[in-house]
Order: C-alpha cells, then structure tokens, then sequence
C-alpha cells in the first residue's frame, strides 16, 4: 500500500520523505505516516541521524486547511514537533520549494535546517484567520529573536533562504533546485554532522527569548491599526508573547489555547472559504476539455485609464503590444502613460531595467488600426458608448486576422450587441479589467451567447497569463460587479431617502470591514460615473432614485477630483469630511417626496445593505450570469472591496443563515418590489440548503 511518507537508509542515513501531492499539507494520514517514520528512525540502530524532506515542488505547504472546522484527530502536529524535537539522534530539514506554517514548523522542530535557493519560508497562518498552532509561535521567537518572529507570524510574509540564514532561522542554503537536489544536500549535510560527531540541537534548549524592543502595547496598537477588524494578528502576538514568558512546554499550551479560540471564529471561515474559491474559480465548468488558441500578441484600442493599463499588464507579462488611439497626441500620451506605470514596476521591484527596456521595444502605440494585423487578441478600451464601441468593432472586423479574438472592456454595455458588428461574433468576449488594470487582481470574462468555448479557454489562459483571478459572467447590465453594485447602491439610496445620512452609511461599512464606505468609493470613482449610469438606465420602478446624487453633478460636485462631493476635501481634510449641505440637499428630496425621515442603527444598515446583495447575487445565479455563488464571492472580494475575512457576501449569507436573510427580506419589503427576495432564496430556505452546496463541481 503507498504512504504519504516514506523511510529509507543512505548508509547510516534516515531519509524521511513526504509525499502527498500537491503541496505535501500535513493531512491526519501524512501526520500519522510521519510520526510512524520518526518513531522508526528513533528505534532504528543502524540511522544516526535522520533528513525530513519534501517529494514534488515543495518541502511542506503545511496543515491541511481543508481539515479546519473537523474535529481534530490524533496524531496533532504540534506532537510530531515535540516528538522530532526530543529525538534523542539528530534530524535534519533539507527544505526545497516552500516551507508554510505548519511545515516550517516541523522544520523548527528539527536541530539543522537547510533550504535551497529560492524557497519560501513562512507562516501565513494569519492569513487564514488562524495562528501557527504547531509551536511557531514558541519556537521562531527563541530561534530568530522575538521581533523579526513577531514581524513573520503577524504580517504572514515568507522570507528568503538568505534573509533566514542571516536571522538564524535555517543554517545552510544549499545549491540546487527541486526535491532531488534537496534530498542529496540534505543527506551531504548530515554527513557533514556526522563526520563533525554534531549532537541534538533542540529549540527547547534555547532561552527563553526577551520582549520585542518597542514593547507589546506599541506592537498591538500597530497591529489593531494595520488589520482593523481582524483578530488572528493580535491573538497570534498574545502567543509570542507566551513564548517570552514561559517554559515552552508551557508556551505551547498557551499557543494551543489560543489557536483553537481563533478556529472557532468566522473570521478563520470567511479567509479559509477565500483561499479555496480563489483556487476553485478557475476550474469554470464546461471549460475542461477547451483548447486555448495561442497568444503571442495583444492589440488594444483606446489608451485612456484602461487602455494604458491593460497595455501594461500584457507588457509585464512578457507579451507585446499594438495599442491604437484616436490621434497621435493621445497615442503618445498613453505611451508616456504606459512608461510611467513601468517605472513603477521597476521602482517596486517588479522588473529590473532591462526587462523594462526589453518590454517597451515591443510596445507599438498607432492610429492606425491596420497595425493590428497581427494581433492573437485585440482589446477595446474606448469611451463607454454602444455606437462608438460598435464602430471600432466593424473597424476590427476588417483589420483582424482570422481566428483573433476580439474583446471588449465595456463595463456594462451588451456584447451581444457589440458581437453582431462583426462577421464574426463567435470570436468575440467580454475581458472586464478593475481599475488601475495592471494591478488590480480581478478580471470578469465575460461570455457573449455566440462566444466560442475555445475564446473563453484562451480568455481565461491569457488571464492566468497576465496574474489574473479570472471570474466567467455571463452578458447583462454590468455582469456580476458592477451588476450587484448598482443594486446595493440603490438599497444605500433608499436607506438615504429614509432617513440614514450617506455619513452614518460610510461608517457603518466600514466598521463592516469595506475597506471605504460606498458614498466614499463613489467620490472617489467620480459622481459624474453614477450620473451618467443613471442617464443610460433612467429611472427604474421601485428603485429609490438619488436626485441629491444629479444635484451634487448639476453643481459640478463631481468627487474627490473636484475637492467636492459627497464629502468636502481640501488641506483641513485630504481623506474628506462631511458636508452639510449635502445633507440639505437630501433633506429637500425628502421633502418634496413627503418621506419623514427615521433613525437607522449601523445594524440595520449594515443588514438591508447586505441583504441587497446577498439578493441580488442569487438573481444573478438564478439567471446565469454566474454559474456559482463562489464566482460572485471572488468577483467581490477581489474587485469591490469587500471584507476578505468575511469570505464575500454568499459566505455572508449562509453564515448568517439563508432562512434569516429571507425573513429579513420579507420584513424590508414595502410594497416597492426592491427588497423582496429571489425565488432562489426563498428554495433554499425552505430545503434548509445553502450557497455552498451550488458550489461543488
Ligand atoms: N491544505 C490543503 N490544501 C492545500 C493547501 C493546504 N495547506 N495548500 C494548497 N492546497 C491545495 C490547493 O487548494 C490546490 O488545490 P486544487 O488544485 O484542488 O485547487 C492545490 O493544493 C495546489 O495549490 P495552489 O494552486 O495554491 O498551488 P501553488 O503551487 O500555486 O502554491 C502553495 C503552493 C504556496 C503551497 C500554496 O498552495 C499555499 O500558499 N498554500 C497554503 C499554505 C498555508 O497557508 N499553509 C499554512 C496552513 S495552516 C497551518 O499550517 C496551521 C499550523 O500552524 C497548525
Ligand atoms: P478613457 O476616457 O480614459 O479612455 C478612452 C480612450 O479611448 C481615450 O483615450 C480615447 O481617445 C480613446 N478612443 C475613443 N474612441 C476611440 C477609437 N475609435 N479608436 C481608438 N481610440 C479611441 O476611458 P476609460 O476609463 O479608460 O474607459 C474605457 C472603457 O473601459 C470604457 O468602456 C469603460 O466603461 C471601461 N472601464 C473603465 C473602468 C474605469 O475604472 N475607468 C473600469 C473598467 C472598465
């Protein structure tokens, strides 16, 4: 029968090796495999000393995640630690690919440590809402000292093979790359010990390590400030700060504690059901067995915000880059543009100068869309206008070579519409970039009726391609975004309308977890965006409409790049401050619609404005344009700001309950139509179902 972890003997070598495809997480069978092997190797009179290592591309990617929320079963990790720990014969960790919280604490707990060049050591577990739970948290501060520990378990960022080394984290960086190499160092540094007659080094052994120079009350201030809301970073410190208090076996104890406190908060749900969607999304259904066409080249039209930025993606991503303007002044601006935003890169480190050199010889910036002859896909970013959009499609039609895809960045408009401009509408796709497009993670493909599936596989290939989370929507007024925002907005106006200033509504949200209100993000968008949304769509039955919102325009309030909008923003307040007479502008239209305005707690607010969404996200399910609630989840989570830690606002709904949203619903609803729930809704309450089960494959 196979096992996870394997023991062999080189001469008087124990090589333990894990091997559990893909990543080697520290699953219950893996964690019972390996304490097996370390139980031998102990009772073994022929090893003298013993190497852990990794099969595949990596050493161990940690506890299996998947396992959170199950009840525990034995062997734990932390005892396999120990266990390595207070081997009586050394143990080496010869460490390739990615050493990852639970696994860089199997590391920590054996004497000698080497990793190969270009691995990743870390503990991210605050990531996923938890804390390294494995003796990270006793061990790293005794081994690295309290403050570089405290910096790696509280932000989660891996280190490098040589930062680890000049810290003490491991002893050795080793010459090679992937699991042989790591094998056959691993195996030449323990011969090296052995020769040197090198006896057990454990942490334990090590003293107890002092507080970190700016004191404990400065470090949980920073933290509480960095990561408002969260409570993983604080409770992890509290457990450094054990470490710096007690024995270890009773520091251990104390990290035990704490971490099963934080297994059992929605927090650790919320970030755990993230990191999984973000995996799962790409795995679109219908899409396993699609042949992407090759890309070689991109063309964009229109070099403004998108265009420069999409231009720049492809560019960091190795591709090269036709992009046609409308004049030669503009095509020159969105080079300088595309310039700039490279300097950038390299200025992050993103890219090194030649790189960046390499990748602007490449880039061609035209008028003519003749240039475009030779791109595999050509990417509209021109003025949100159905005419002008269908225009450059017929242009594109007669200039692209057969078989180029043909996408549009539109943000709302109907590609079915935009389709039939060509001869070819099976060839065309919505790719819908969040804003600046060469850093936001968040790309809509968007899926037109006529749409080939082989257009959507290398729509979603080039997506990986470019560092995308890629996210299938189906064709309807702003697809899923940009869709649900417009619907949430509107329960934010009707909360206005009633009584809630657009002030109380920012601060609720944020206390929420968005990172800014919703009054904030439009100021920052632009007021002239929503004005011109409204003109296109009109006035819609039952939808609260925010004549303040067309006043604010009317008075060329236009946002944060007129110094005015929903809040005024000048020296005295760069980040803004409330403005009165917004206020009156609001209390006016509610006078003149006979509404007498009421209190709303931040409670209420916060429910009718997810209970908006949440609702408007299952008619987008019920209508197709997402296939499943994680895709909306990702789609939020991504693009919108929404709370990572509360997992998107499907999570939100089944861990509030499905039955609880709908009665809420059913109590908002007014006679308007706005807040009564989808029939989706109202089925899975009543099968006592949730989002989740719509999510399995
Ligand atoms: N547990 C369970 N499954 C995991 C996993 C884990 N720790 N890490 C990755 N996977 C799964 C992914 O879901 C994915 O599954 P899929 O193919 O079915 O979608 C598959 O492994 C491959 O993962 P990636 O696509 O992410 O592979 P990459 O090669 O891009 O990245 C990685 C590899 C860097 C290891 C990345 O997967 C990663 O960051 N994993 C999480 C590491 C982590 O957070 N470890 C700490 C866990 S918590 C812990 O250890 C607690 C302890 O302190 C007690
Ligand atoms: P923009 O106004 O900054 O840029 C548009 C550019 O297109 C201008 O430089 C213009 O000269 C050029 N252009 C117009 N017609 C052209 C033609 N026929 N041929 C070549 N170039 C032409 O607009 P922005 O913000 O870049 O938006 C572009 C598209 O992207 C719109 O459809 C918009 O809805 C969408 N979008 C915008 C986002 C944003 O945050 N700005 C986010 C996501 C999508």
């Amino acid at each position: 029968m196979s096992t996870p972890v394997t023991y062999d003997l080189d001469d008087e070598i124990a090589v333990i090796t894990v091997d559990n495809p893909p990543v080697n997480a520290l699953g219950h069978a893996t964690r019972a495999a390996l304490k097996d092997c370390v139980d031998r190797f102990a009772a073994d009179e022929t090893a003298r000393i013993a190497v852990i290592c990794g099969a595949g591309r990596l050493f161990l990617g940690g506890a299996d995640v998947s396992e959170f929320g199950k009840p525990p079963q034995d062997p734990w990790l932390p005892e396999i630690c120990t266990l390595i720990e207070d081997c009586p014969k050394p143990v080496v960790a010869s460490i390739h690919g990615a050493a990852l919280g639970g696994g860089l604490e199997v590391a920590l707990g054996c004497h000698y440590r080497l990793a190969l060049p270009g691995t990743k050591l870390g503990l991210p577990e605050v990531s996923l809402g938890i804390l390294p739970g494995a003796g990270g948290t006793q061990r790293a501060p005794r081994v690295v000292g309290t403050d570089a520990a405290l910096e790696m378990i509280t932000s989660g960022k891996p280190v490098t093979p040589e930062a680890a080394r000049e810290s003490g984290l491991i002893d050795r960086v080793g010459e090679g790359k992937g699991s042989e190499a790591a094998r056959a160092e691993g195996v030449a540094y323990a011969r090296e010990l052995l020769a040197e007659g090198a006896a057990p080094r454990p942490v334990s052994g090590l003293p107890r390590p002092a507080a970190p120079a700016d004191g404990w009350d400065i470090w949980e201030q920073n933290l509480r400030r960095k990561f408002p809301g969260q409570v993983a970073q604080v409770q992890a410190m509290k457990a450094v700060k054990a470490a710096t208090e007690m024995d270890l076996p009773d520091g251990l104890a104390e990290e035990r504690r704490l971490f099963n406190e934080l297994i059992d908060t929605p927090q650790r749900e919320g970030l755990i059901h993230a990191f999984f969607i973000e995996r799962k999304v790409a795995r679109v259904p219908g899409l396993k067995d699609a042949t992407p066409r090759d890309v070689q080249a991109i063309g964009v039209v229109g070099g403004g915000t998108m265009g420069s930025g999409i231009a720049t993606a492809a560019l960091l991503a190795g591709l090269p880059v036709t992009l046609v303007e409308m004049k030669p002044e503009a095509a020159d601006k969105a080079r300088a543009t595309i310039e700039s935003n490279l300097a950038g890169a390299v200025k992050r480190g993103k890219m090194s100068d030649a790189k960046r050199d390499a990748a602007l010889a490449t880039l061609t910036t035209t008028t003519d869309y003749g240039d475009l002859k030779d791109a595999d896909v050509i990417i509209e970013a021109v003025f949100e206008s159905l005419d002008v959009k269908k225009e450059v499609f017929t242009q594109l039609d007669a200039v692209a070579k057969p078989g180029a895809v043909l996408a549009t960045n539109t943000s709302y408009l109907d590609i079915n519409e935009i389709a039939q401009a060509t001869s070819r509408p099976a060839d065309v796709i919505g790719l819908h970039f969040f804003s600046p497009a060469h850093v936001m993670k968040l790309l809509e493909v968007v899926v037109a009726d006529a749409t080939d599936t082989d257009v959507t596989a290398t729509a979603f290939a080039l997506g990986k391609r470019l560092g995308k989370v890629s996210v299938r929507a189906g064709v309807c007024d702003g697809f899923i975004g940009n869709r649900m925002l417009s619907h949430y907005r509107s329960a934010a106006d009707w909360m206005i309308l009633h009584g809630a200033s657009p002030y109380q509504i920012d601060r609720a949200l944020e206390q929420f977890g968005f990172a800014m209100g919703p009054m904030k993000v439009a100021d920052l968008a632009g007021l002239d965006i929503g004005y011109m949304t409204r003109q296109r769509k009109g006035k819609q039955p039952g939808v609260v409409y925010p004549q303040w919102a067309d006043d604010l325009y009317g008075m060329e309030r236009l946002g944060r790049k007129t110094g005015r909008g929903f809040y005024i923003y000048d020296d005295e307040s760069p980040k803004g401050r409330e403005d009165p007479e917004v206020l009156d502008l609001i209390a006016k239209e509610r006078a003149a619609q006979g509404v007498t305005p009421r209190d709303f707690t931040g409670d209420e607010i916060v429910e009718r404005y997810m209970a908006a969404m949440v609702n408007e996200g299952a008619r987008i399910l019920e209508d197709g344009i997402a296939l499943r609630p994680l895709d909306i989840d990702v789609v939020k989570l991504m693009g919108y700001g929404f709370p990572r830690y509360r997992g998107g606002p499907m999570k939100y709904a089944d861990m509030t309950g499905i039955a609880t949203i709908r009665d809420r619903l059913n109590a908002y609803e007014d006679g308007s139509g706005f807040w009564s729930p989808a029939a989706l809704i109202d089925t899975l309450a009543a099968e006592g179902r949730n989002f989740e089960s719509m999510n399995n494959d």
